[in-house]
């Protein structure tokens, strides 16, 4: 049987997490897909970088070229982060017939238009789960699971990195900027950290939840952003005082098709279920006008959570690459695709 080859472009802490993943739980990818699954190149930025998971080396390149043109290698998972030149890989990956896994979330939230027309065109999938609240399986819930109800409101804490921040400030007392370093040497926050703490990850994280969820394009700069780089600890202890915790917290609501968007730190009642959410983890309230309110939880960030969600959109691939139904797959409403009339 044919082993299913993936370009894995990244070997920081999510694409680290792949590799983990892909061997250490072969047998079961198997058993789902009847195909096995190898990372059969890496990308990396700095060869002479060790890594932490060894024996690897004859695999690991410095040049984007030699996966993107390689004919052996069916799906490219992108996991460098960034516009540049992620977008550029993508789109001549996808020129090429690869399937693509990715968990940018910046470049969905940007070009995920341009880049579905593309993967549309050549006839290939394009699955971004780990994009948004990292482990927690909200996308493919919002395009499978939701497919019957109208979705009228989200709510959540989308960033695991200024949660984590928060409730160390709340709970220990915590220094702003030492916290901020823990959550860097973590894994969880963006190469640069300002998109977390200033809130345009979480923006970009509530675009994609948008236009998936209410199956409206949403663009970026309708949404209403504020991070939580001006929250002092004083803020913090006087909400406790009263009974607030402060979260970061992403809305979005519609009313018909018009649709409301904001991230904004938000005093949140000690018995609100938000409240509880803490350190890394991430939650989303879905509300649907059948199913009425849900709640989604799970670790936002880090390695493995992370992976977990990129390697089953490569679980997808492997499945719909089987039954010849590839391009089919969460394929956001970015635009419009006409059904062939069978009829005629
Ligand atoms: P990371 O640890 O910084 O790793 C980035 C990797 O990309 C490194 O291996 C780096 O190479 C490589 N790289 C960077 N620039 C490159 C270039 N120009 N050409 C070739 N390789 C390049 O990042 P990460 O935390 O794994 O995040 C990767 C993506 O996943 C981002 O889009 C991020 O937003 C998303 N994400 C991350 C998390 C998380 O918890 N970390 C969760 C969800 C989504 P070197 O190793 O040689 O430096
Ligand atoms: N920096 C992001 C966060 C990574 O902290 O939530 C997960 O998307």
């Amino acid at each position: 049987e044919k082993v299913v080859k993936v370009g894995l472009l990244g070997f920081g802490t999510v694409g680290t997490g792949v590799v983990r993943i892909v061997q250490g739980h072969q047998d079961d990818l198997v058993k789902q897909t009847g195909l096995g699954i190898e990372v059969h190149k890496i990308l990396v930025k700095d060869k002479e970088k060790s890594r932490s998971i060894n024996g690897l080396d004859n695999k690991i390149t410095s040049d984007p070229y030699d996966i993107i043109n390689d004919p052996d290698v069916d799906v490219i998972v992108e996991v460098i982060g960034g516009i540049h030149p992620t977008k550029e890989y993508i789109l001549d990956a996808l020129e090429q017939g690869k399937h693509i896994v990715t968990a940018n979330k910046d470049l969905m939230a940007l070009h995920g238009a341009e880049i579905l027309a593309k993967a549309e065109e050549k006839g290939c999938d394009v699955f971004y789960e780990a994009s948004v609240a990292g482990g927690i399986p909200i996308l493919r819930a919002l395009v499978e699971g939701f497919s019957s109800d109208r979705i009228t409101k989200m709510m959540g804490i989308v960033n695991g990195t200024t949660n984590y921040i928060m409730t160390k400030m709340s709970q220990e007392g915590a220094d702003y900027a030492d916290v901020l370093k823990e959550a860097q040497a973590l894994g969880y926050a963006e190469a640069d950290p300002t998109s977390d703490v200033e809130g345009f990850d979480a923006a970009r994280k509530m675009a994609i939840l948008t236009t998936l969820g209410f199956r409206v394009p949403l663009k970026l700069d309708e949404v209403d952003v504020k991070g939580i780089s001006s929250v002092s600890k004083e803020d913090i202890a006087y909400g406790k005082k009263l009974g607030y915790v402060i979260k970061l917290l992403g809305l979005a609501r519609r009313d018909e098709d018009e649709v409301e968007v904001s991230v904004q730190p938000t005093m949140v009642h000690k018995d609100h279920p938000l409240a509880s959410v803490n350190g890394v983890f991430n939650a989303v309230y879905v509300h649907g006008e059948a199913v009425g309110e849900t709640m989604f939880y799970g670790p936002g960030a880090g390695e493995l959570p992370t992976a977990t969600a990129v390697v089953s959109d490569l679980v997808t691939i492997v499945k719909n690459m089987k039954l010849g139904v590839n391009g089919r797959g969460m394929v956001a409403p970015y635009k419009e695709k006409k059904l062939k009339d069978d009829s005629k």
